[in-house]
Formats: structure tokens, C-alpha cells, sequence
């Protein structure tokens, strides 16, 4: 077959070289017609849309036409045309046709359209090949992106945490260990417990649970940093939001109030969505279509809406005197539950809410406290569908305070004496928030199961792709 340069669909599609020989390649998603004609619909990945291939069976081999089925994957040269059908605006017409790999038709699971979701979970290694799918990556990719763009273009520097912790003090969740000792047969102690100063580092470590304590340290020194990679937590939770392995954007800003931190937290998110519907609107418009008619409306209502802003305290009250029966019942103290926060924003407020002033029993031992002596300078930012999709804080930048409540709490000294020695030396006022990627990924794209929209979902018993 003459080699001939690769057009990606998506560029084919922009800029339409009528009247030109093309190359495309890609994976057959229908192939149709008579014993004169066939059509086939080719995907890329590079976009929703499927490029037409028109062939003129009587010059093609009849073997390899057999063999372009439905999931198979082919490259085609030919002459791109303005297409004479529906659907379409441009074809091509095939002049030559290679077969890179068949797709059995007795056992390639996508045959046919319409797959539910929980079956394609059971198929994760093939699910980027449908419509879903590729609108949900695509989706993903941009969001990664305008995220390292919004903080680039704001002064911030991407920090990279680490991945393996020795310190156990975030207390966000249960850790999965990271050991190199024989399970069988680990080293032990005279008191029988396992002696870690064998194992690899000489230490107990685990997968970390948020990069936020070594994103203090570097905004302690840079001002303004973010770290966005992966977190591990090993709760049991089964629910469609949790993840035990998920992407987060922790920035930390030196000199910033529990104010500035809102206004932060506000200007990013919809930054993102901006950006979403700026640059993934085939895609959304197909998600849109397929699963969730409300969904580009909503992303719109987050842009043209200031966010709530609300204390704790007045949720509660807020909470207490609505007519709504909630499972979980309501009093100064709890912590908010996602029926609560679903309340606050879908039935109460119509918007997203900021909320601030927690308890400080219920948050992280680093949270700066009011001088109320209850509460700390916490917040939550709750949007419609999802709850939660930050967690953040300004944190407690004077020693002593930090330092009892350290003890109060009983955290291991020995974990954390680095982390203290920051509001020993040139401490300052700062803040930070963590956002949920898959999160943010399930509200963009209106997907109901945190578990589509990262490609390799990691939950309780299962971990197989
Ligand atoms: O509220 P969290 O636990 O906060 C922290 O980890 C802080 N250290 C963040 C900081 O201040 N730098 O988690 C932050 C966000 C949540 O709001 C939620 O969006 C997401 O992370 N998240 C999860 N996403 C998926 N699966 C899970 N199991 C999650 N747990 C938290
Ligand atoms: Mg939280």
C-alpha cells in the first residue's frame, strides 16, 4: 500500500481537504451496504465523530472485505469527497485498504450498540473504544490540561508530592501498606511485632493519602504551589463517589485567608467548566444527549452563579428547620452527610455552596481555629449531584496551638516533627484545598458512577485491569 502521511479525523474534519488523497487509520465501529458497495464508519479516538469510507466492492479483495468487521482495525487511502449521504459532510472513497487486526464477530464483546455501563465495567480494557468512553477520556485530558494551565497562568508552581509516606498524620483515611517484608515470614521484634526497621525504608510507609502536608512545606518557600497526582484510601466505602485510588489538585497558598481560599476554590472550578465547554462541546453534547439532558445547562448555571457562601452553624439551622426527613438526623455537631449537602444545594440554595466553620472535632488537627474555640476555619465546597467536591482549610500557623492540638489528639510526635518545625521557622498564614479529579470529572460530564470516569476504577475487590 503507498505510504501516504496519517490525517487524524478530527484535523479531517476542521479542515476538509476536498479533492485530496488522504490516509486515515482507525477502528471499525459499522460496516454496511451491498455486494457493490460498502460503508464503513472509522473511529480514531481523535473525536466523536466516524469518518466514512466508501467502498467500491468489485475492486477490493473479497477475503479482506470479510474480514473488516465491526471492532477490526484498518488503514485506508483514498479520495476524501463531499459526502452525497445524511450524516456526513465529507467521505472518502477508498482507493486502498489495509488490515491490521480482525475482530472475530462470534466473541468481540462491542458488537452491537448499547451497552449498560456496569457491563462495560467488566470490560475495562476495551470500554475506551465506545462513544462513552472516548467522550469521557477526551473529557478527562482536557480537564488535566486546563487544570496545569489555570495554575501555570496564576503564578503557582506544580509540586510533586510523594506517593510513598512515612507519615500517617493526615488522618483523611484508612492507608494501604507498602512493604517489601515477606508476608509469611517478617521480621519480628522480642515483643512479637513486625520489626520495620527491616523493611525497605527502615520504617512503616504507606500510599499517601493527599499531598497536602508536603504542599505546605513548599508554600512555606514558593508562595504558591499545587500538586495534583494520585491518593490511595483503603475504606471500604462501595458508594458511586468513592474511589480507594484517586487523582487530586491540592494547591497551598502562602498568605492567604480562609476568604481568599474561597475565592480561589470558586475562580478554578469555574474556570474548569469554562474550559470544558470551550473545548469538549462535541463531547459534552453527546453525553448530553445520551445520558443527561440537563447536563450543559447545568455546567452554564455554575458559570453565571456566585457560589453560596454559609457557615456551618447556619446549615445546621437551615437543616433543622426544613420539612425534609433525612436518614441521617440533624444536629450541631455531625458530620454533614451527602443527603444533607444534596439538600443544601439542590432543594435549598439551587447553587453551589461554600461551607465554613466547622466543628473542630469533626476536621484534621491542622485546621486553624476560631476563637470561638469550637469551630476552625474549614471548607467545603458542595455542588448539585456530587456533594463534596473540595475539602480545604486555612491552617493553624501558630506553633503552640498546632503543638496541642498534635497532643490533644495523640498524633505520634516522632511522624511529624518536620511538619512542626514550619511554624517554627518563618511560619506564616496560609491556606489550601484539595479537589477531587474524578470529582470534577463526574460533574463535567454528568456521569452517575465515580467508576467511569477514570479509565481503571481501583475498588474493594476489584483491581483487575
Ligand atoms: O476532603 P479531603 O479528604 O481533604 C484532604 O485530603 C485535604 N488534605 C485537602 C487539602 O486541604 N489539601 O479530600 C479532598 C477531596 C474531596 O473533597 C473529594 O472531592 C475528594 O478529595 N475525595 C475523593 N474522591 C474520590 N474518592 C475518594 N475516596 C475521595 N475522598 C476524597
Ligand atoms: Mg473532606
Amino acid at each position: 500500500m503507498e505510504k501516504i502521511k496519517q490525517t487524524k479525523v478530527k484535523a479531517m474534519l476542521i479542515t476538509k481537504p476536498i479533492g485530496s488523497i488522504v490516509n486515515v487509520k482507525g477502528w471499525v465501529r459499522t460496516k454496511r451496504g451491498n455486494k457493490n458497495v460498502a460503508f464503513i464508519a472509522l473511529n480514531d479516538g481523535s473525536v466523536i465523530h466516524n469518518i466514512q469510507i466508501v467502498v467500491d466492492v468489485l475492486n477490493f479483495d473479497e477475503e479482506t472485505l470479510r474480514l473488516i468487521t465491526t471492532g477490526s482495525c484498518i488503514s485506508v487511502n483514498g479520495l476524501l469527497v463531499e459526502s452525497q449521504g445524511q450524516g456526513q459532510t465529507v467521505e472518502i472513497q477508498a482507493k486502498e485498504i489495509e488490515l491490521y487486526g480482525t475482530a472475530d464477530p462470534e466473541t468481540y464483546p462491542l458488537q452491537k450498540k448499547g451497552h449498560s455501563l456496569e457491563f462495560l465495567r467488566e470490560i475495562a480494557h476495551l470500554r475506551p473504544r465506545t462513544n462513552t468512553f472516548g467522550a469521557v477520556l477526551r473529557i478527562r485530558h482536557a480537564m488535566a490540561f486546563a487544570i496545569h494551565k489555570y495554575f501555570n497562568d496564576n503564578g503557582f508552581y506544580y509540586l510533586h508530592a510523594p506517593i510513598i509516606t512515612g507519615s500517617d498524620a493526615e488522618g483523611a483515611g484508612a492507608m494501604f501498606r507498602v512493604t517489601t517484608l515477606d508476608p509469611k515470614l517478617p521480621p519480628l521484634k522480642e515483643d512479637g511485632a513486625i520489626d520495620y526497621e527491616q523493611d525497605f525504608f527502615g520504617k512503616p510507609t504507606n500510599l499517601t493519602v493527599s499531598g497536602q502536608l508536603e504542599g505546605e512545606l513548599g508554600a512555606l518557600a514558593l508562595s504558591l504551589v499545587y500538586t495534583f497526582g494520585p491518593t490511595f484510601r483503603a475504606e471500604n466505602s462501595n458508594t458511586a463517589r468513592h474511589l480507594a485510588e484517586f487523582w487530586m489538585i491540592e494547591p497551598e497558598m502562602a498568605f492567604y485567608d480562609i476568604n481568599d481560599n474561597m475565592d480561589l476554590a470558586e475562580d478554578c472550578l469555574k474556570y474548569f467548566i469554562c474550559y470544558a465547554l470551550d473545548n469538549c462541546y462535541d463531547d459534552l453534547e453527546f453525553l448530553n444527549k445520551m445520558y443527561d439532558n440537563g447536563l450543559i445547562e447545568r455546567l452554564k448555571s455554575i458559570i453565571d452563579n456566585t457560589f453560596v457562601r454559609l457557615s456551618y452553624t447556619e446549615a445546621i439551622t437551615i437543616l433543622e428547620n426544613s420539612q425534609n426527613k433525612f436518614e441521617f438526623p440533624v444536629k450541631w455537631g455531625i458530620d454533614l452527610q451527602s443527603e444533607h449537602e444534596r439538600y443544601l444545594v439542590e432543594k435549598h440554595f439551587k447553587k453551589p455552596v461554600i461551607l465554613t466553620g466547622y466543628p473542630k472535632e469533626i476536621k484534621a488537627f491542622y485546621m486553624k481555629q476560631n476563637e470561638d474555640g469550637k469551630t476552625v476555619r474549614a471548607m467545603d465546597v458542595l455542588f448539585p449531584q456530587i456533594g463534596e467536591v473540595i475539602g480545604g482549610s486555612q491552617r493553624e500557623e501558630n506553633y503552640d496551638k498546632l503543638y496541642s492540638r498534635v497532643k490533644e489528639l495523640n498524633i505520634p510526635e516522632k511522624d511529624l516533627w518536620w511538619y512542626l518545625d514550619t511554624r517554627k521557622y518563618g511560619t506564616a498564614p496560609h491556606s489550601g484545598f484539595g479537589l477531587g479529579f474524578e470529582r470534577l470529572i463526574l460533574f463535567v460530564t454528568g456521569m452517575g458512577n465515580i467508576r467511569d470516569v477514570i479509565p481503571f476504577p481501583r475498588t474493594p475487590q476489584n483491581a483487575e485491569f
